[in-house]
C-alpha cells in the first residue's frame, strides 16, 4: 500500500502575513477554496495575534467563521501566541490552533516580547486551555535549527522544548526551519534526537527554501520518518521577525517529490497550479518553487495535447 503524507498549506498565514499588498477577506476565502479544490486537507488559515504587529491578519474573526462555513470538513488551524490569542480564535469558532514558542531567548522577544521561560509557560497554559475547550492543537518550535539573532540553536535546547509541548498535550510538535538554513545532515541529526523525545506521528516539519534546500530537508526529514509537512503553495511565505527568512518549502515541491518518491498526497499539482496563479495576480509577483518552470511547460504540452485533433 502506498504510504501517505500529510501536509498543511500554510499560504493563507505564513504566506500572507509578510505581504506589502493588503490582500482582501474574501481574495483570502478563494485562496483557501483553491487549495482545498486542490485536494489539502489541512490548512493555516491566519493568526491570532495584534493587528499592531501583523495588520495582514486583523481579519482574522472574519475569515474563521467564513472559511469553517464554507469548507466545514476542512481542518483549518490558526496561530495563536497567548491567552487572548485563543479567546479571540475560539469566539471565532476556530477547531484548530497552533501556539509559537521559539527555542531562543532573541526570537521569543522579537516575535512575541516575552523571555523562553515566560513563552514556555504561556504556550503551555494556551495549550491547557485550547485542551479544555475541546480543540485540536500543534505547537511550533520555531528557530530550531539557526536563529537569525543568536545563531546555531543548541539542540538539547529544541529537544527540551519540543518534549514539553508534548507533555503540555500538543497534537503536533511543529519543528520549524524558520529562516530556512537547515541543511539535510542536520535535519536528519535533528529528528533522529527528537523521536527519542516525541512519538514520530507527533512530529511535523515545517521548512524554509531560503537556500535553496527545502526539498533536500523534506527529504530528509521523510527517511528519518516524519509524515506531516507544513509547505505553502508558491511557496509563498517568511516570518516578518526573522531577518533573512524566505518563503516557505513550496507545496508543488513537496508534492511532486513525495508523488515521484512513492508517496500519496492526495493533491493534484493542476490545483495548485490553479492556486498559484490565483496569488500571482494577488501579489502582483511571480511565484513559484523551483520546480516551477517545469511544472508550466508540462501544463502547456498537456494543454496542446488535449488541443491537438484526435488521430484519424
Ligand atoms: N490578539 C490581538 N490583540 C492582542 C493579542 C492577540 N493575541 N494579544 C495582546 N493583544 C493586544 C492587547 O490587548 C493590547 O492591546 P491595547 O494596546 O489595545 O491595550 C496590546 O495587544 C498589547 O498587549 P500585550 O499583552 O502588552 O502584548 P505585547 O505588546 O507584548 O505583544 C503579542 C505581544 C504576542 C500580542 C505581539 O507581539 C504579537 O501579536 N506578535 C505576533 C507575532 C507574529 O504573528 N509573528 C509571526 C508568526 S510566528
Ligand atoms: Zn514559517
Amino acid at each position: 500500500m502506498t504510504e501517505r503524507i500529510y501536509i498543511t498549506d500554510v499560504a493563507p498565514r505564513d504566506g500572507l502575513q509578510n505581504q506589502q499588498l493588503p490582500v482582501s477577506t474574501e481574495s483570502k476565502l478563494a485562496l483557501i477554496g483553491l487549495l482545498e479544490a486542490a485536494g489539502l486537507r489541512s490548512v493555516e488559515a491566519t493568526s491570532f495575534v495584534s493587528p499592531k504587529a501583523v495588520p495582514q491578519m486583523a481579519d482574522a474573526g472574519e475569515l474563521v467563521p467564513a472559511v469553517a462555513a464554507r469548507w466545514p470538513r476542512l481542518r483549518t488551524s490558526v496561530l495563536v501566541p497567548n491567552l487572548k490569542g485563543l479567546e479571540r480564535a475560539h469566539s471565532a469558532g476556530a477547531r484548530e490552533i497552533a501556539v509559537v514558542l521559539s527555542a531562543t531567548e532573541t526570537m521569543n522577544a522579537r516575535n512575541i516580547n516575552m523571555g523562553l521561560a515566560q513563552a514556555t509557560e504561556v504556550s503551555e497554559q494556551t495549550l491547557a486551555a485550547a485542551h479544555a475547550l475541546g480543540l485540536r492543537t500543534r505547537a511550533y518550535v520555531a528557530v530550531a535549527f539557526d536563529c537569525p539573532f543568536e545563531g546555531e540553536t543548541p539542540l538539547p535546547e529544541v529537544l527540551r522544548l519540543a518534549a514539553r509541548m508534548h507533555a503540555a498535550g500538543a497534537g503536533e510538535v511543529v519543528i520549524a526551519d524558520t529562516i530556512g538554513s537547515a541543511s539535510p545532515g542536520q535535519v536528519k541529526e535533528r529528528f533522529a534526537a527528537l523521536r527519542e523525545v516525541v512519538p514520530i506521528d507527533r512530529l511535523a516539519v515545517h521548512l524554509h527554501d531560503t537556500r535553496g534546500m527545502g526539498a533536500a530537508n523534506a527529504w530528509a526529514a521523510l527517511e528519518a520518518g516524519v509524515r506531516r509537512f507544513d509547505a505553502s503553495v508558491g511557496g509563498i511565505g517568511g516570518c516578518p521577525f526573522a531577518p533573512g527568512a524566505a518563503g516557505n518549502l513550496a507545496t508543488e515541491d513537496l508534492v511532486l517529490l513525495a508523488e515521484r518518491s512513492g508517496f500519496a498526497t492526495g493533491v493534484s499539482l493542476q490545483g495548485v497550479l490553479d492556486a498559484i496563479d490565483f496569488a500571482q495576480t494577488l501579489l502582483q509577483r511571480p511565484l513559484g518553487g523551483r520546480s516551477i518552470a517545469w511544472l508550466r511547460r508540462e501544463q502547456a504540452r498537456r494543454q496542446a495535447q488535449a488541443a491537438e485533433p484526435a488521430a484519424a
